[in-house]
């Protein structure tokens, strides 16, 4: 089948790599020139673990290819998926979908034969109803079908989480489209996928439900956390207590810093303000975004009292910037309220992160990307292990840090907390 994957960044991008792969003829297509040309020279502009092997190996056999050309891209294919960004807007919480309404007036002009039109962007309630309307402007109703088939990838797993999802969601009453897609997601459905065809505003919602409702578990669990840290509890046999139940589960329930990253923070402010809009109140999501905000404050402010309160001139270490590991994403991580808050009160900071030095930090007084841990850790007054990449899971403290004084805030909780004191270290953990 022949693809179009409109915008080329980490869900484009890794879905339409992993359809090639699954032989079906794969175009993607981004306005920015500078990333298509980047790939077209086989450099992958995103952090994501595999993803440069299936690009090398799906552009060489001629399956992916790569276009700024909407346009015609639109009209050799078949199936259009829409993977175009959905942030919130400026101002207000709702999500902009200005990325998604240009590209379906894009779109509109390039239908010269029946077109299954895919949103796989993350798009609010009736969103697929608004772009039905713009390509009906220009279009028999017949030439195309409109369809929502959110995608569940995470970064840092993403190849793996397209090709193994738990399920594929398409929504659409079209009998040709469901045929159609069902054959295209066969070869997933054949390795144990599950399949749900729904409406498609059910369709949409299941995606913002589901997002919300993990944010939930985690800002459950970090106010857990808060407790444990109250009372001498260790919030690790929490989750394991209630992670064994098979009702609860154990994942997305590790306490840690506030959620971050380009999914969660955006989507639970557009899910509740689409049901603001339909006049129904989710204040169980609301209160979670409220929690989740404080969360960054609660964490720097422990920072504060660690230090004694005097950060002038000390020198702090972030190993790992971006939200979570495995991914250049920056989107969102607490690390952009934290170390601003910290170089404005005079500290002086050094990180490191696998993924490289981070333009977000490039204009902010004394704030220094070093090449490798033991760099980053030298002369250091705190570390702070802010992400949890293995990079950082079985560092050597005891000969890297000469200075027994240093402080280390593990807030991913990876370390014994015995061992790191047994070597003469402060150590703080989150909730126990
Ligand atoms: N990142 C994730 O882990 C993830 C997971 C599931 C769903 N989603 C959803 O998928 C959507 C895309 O997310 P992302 O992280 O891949 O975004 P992204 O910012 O990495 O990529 C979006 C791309 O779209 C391109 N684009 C914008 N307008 C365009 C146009 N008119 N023509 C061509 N290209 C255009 C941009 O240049 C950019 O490269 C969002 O709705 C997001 O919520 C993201």
């Amino acid at each position: 089948m022949k693809l179009c994957m409109i915008g080329t960044g980490y869900v484009g991008l890794v879905s339409g790599v992993c359809f090639a792969d699954l032989g079906n003829d794969v175009i993607c297509v981004d306005k920015d020139t500078k990333k298509i040309d980047q790939l077209i020279k086989g450099k992958v502009p995103i952090y994501e673990p595999g993803l440069t092997e299936l690009v090398t190996k799906n552009y060489k056999n001629k399956r992916l290819n790569f276009s700024t050309n909407l346009k015609k891209s639109v009209k050799d294919s078949d199936i259009i998926f829409i993977c175009v960004g959905t942030p919130t807007k400026k101002h207000g919480s709702s999500a902009d979908l200005s990325q998604i309404y240009n590209v379906a007036k894009e779109i509109s002009s390039s239908i010269n034969k029946f077109k299954i039109i895919i949103t796989k962007s993350t798009v609010p309630l009736t969103t697929g109803d608004e772009i039905e309307k713009i390509l009906s402007k220009k279009n028999n109703k017949k030439k195309f079908s409109v369809v929502s088939n959110p995608e569940f990838l995470r970064e840092g797993e993403a190849i793996r989480d397209f090709i193994y999802p738990d399920r594929v969601v398409v929504g659409s009453n079209n009998k040709k489209s469901n045929r159609i897609l069902k054959s295209l997601y066969s070869p997933l459905i054949s390795k144990g996928a599950s399949y749900l065809q729904t409406s498609r505003r059910a369709a949409e919602l299941i995606k913002y439900a589901s997002n919300a409702f993990l944010a939930t578990k985690i800002t459950f669990i970090n106010e857990i956390a808060n407790l444990c840290e109250k009372t001498g509890v260790n919030v690790e046999d929490i989750s394991i207590g209630m992670g064994l139940d098979k009702r609860i589960g154990s994942r997305f329930l590790r306490a840690g810093p506030a959620y971050g990253g380009s999914c969660f923070p955006k989507d639970t402010k557009a899910i509740t303000s689409t049901a603001d809009k339909f006049k129904s109140n989710l204040s169980v999501v609301k209160s979670v975004i409220k929690s989740n905000k404080n969360r960054s404050n609660l964490l720097l402010n422990r920072v504060y009292e660690i230090l004694g309160k005097r950060i002038k001139n000390k020198k702090i270490t972030f190993l790992g910037v971006t939200f979570k590991a495995n991914t250049d994403d920056m989107r969102d991580s607490s690390s952009l309220l934290m170390i601003p808050a910290l170089s404005k009160k005079g500290a002086i900071i050094k990180y490191f992160d696998p993924t490289g030095s981070k333009k977000e930090f490039s204009n902010i007084k004394n704030v220094y990307y070093s090449k490798t841990i033991k760099y980053s850790l030298e002369d250091s007054d705190l570390v702070i292990i802010h992400t949890e990449w293995n990079d950082f899971k079985s560092i050597n403290f005891k000969n890297l840090l000469k200075n027994k004084k240093v402080i280390i805030y593990d807030m991913r909780n990876i370390y014994t907390p015995t061992k790191i004191k047994n070597q003469g270290f402060k150590y703080y953990s989150i909730g126990r």
